[in-house]
């Protein structure tokens, strides 16, 4: 979820004012993404790096946070959504652990679509940490394969991302789900984030369909005749 920024300085407004617009496109893409039968939707919230950003503004992301799932909570069971937190929640704040818990609990028995909000994230910061898992679980050098070793991950149990959508036109992957995104199809939009609704992510999932995935191995040729 990129160009809040942008997008606030685009009106002459302050920065936080992209992030609180942004709520709207969270809506919209939970609510669309669980309509559509998506198994899985990850939104990239906050990263590891994010901390860098003025105390102020790392607080007021926060407490969106916190708004959001007070508010959004009813909706999320009511979509049947199953709310997941990915990356390390220990250094949040014991105001925003608590929100998340409750929206973790609450949802943790839903079959429907699974929301995970990446979070205090970053994707190198997952892969050491898996393999500092399995070293301390004592997993013999011959046991591990990727398969295993994608069971030490947030994401375990997970199938890996068929899109991964950048909004605000930046060319980059940021530290998001470097393991999982290995063969994704990747939609880049010069649209911002608080402007990224519904129409959007229906334009990218329709982009998606006309992909030729291929996992590095070749066309399937055409049977005929038979
Ligand atoms: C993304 O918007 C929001 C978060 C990282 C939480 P930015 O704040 O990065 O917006 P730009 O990149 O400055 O436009
Ligand atoms: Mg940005």
């Amino acid at each position: 979820m990129d160009g809040n920024g942008r997008w606030a300085a685009d009106r002459h407004l302050p920065r936080v004012e992209g992030h609180r617009a942004g709520i709207e496109s969270v809506r919209d893409s939970v609510e669309l993404s669980a309509r559509l039968g998506i198994e899985v939707l990850t939104l990239y919230a906050f990263s590891v790096e994010n901390w860098k950003r003025p105390p102020a503004e790392v607080a007021v992301l926060m407490g969106l946070l916190k708004r959001y799932l007070k508010l959004e909570l009813a909706t999320l069971l009511a979509n049947n959504v199953r709310f997941r937190v990915i990356g390390s929640q220990a250094e949040l704040a014991p105001d925003v652990r608590a929100e998340l818990d409750v929206a973790q609990d609450k949802t943790a028995a839903n079959t429907g679509m699974l929301f995970n909000i990446a979070l205090n994230y970053s994707g190198r910061a997952e892969i050491v940490a898996a393999a500092r898992r399995a070293l301390r679980a004592g997993v013999a050098p011959d046991e591990l394969d990727e398969a295993r070793f994608a069971g030490l991950l947030y994401t375990a149990g997970q199938p890996d991302p068929d899109l991964l959508i950048r909004t605000s036109g930046e060319m980059r992957v940021s530290n998001f789900l470097l393991w999982q995104i290995a063969y994704a199809e990747i939609w880049v939009t010069e649209t911002y984030w608080p402007d990224f609704r519904a129409r959007h992510l229906l334009e990218a999932v329709l982009a998606y369909q006309k992909r030729d995935r291929r996992y590095g191995g070749i066309k399937e040729p055409a049977v005929v005749g038979r």
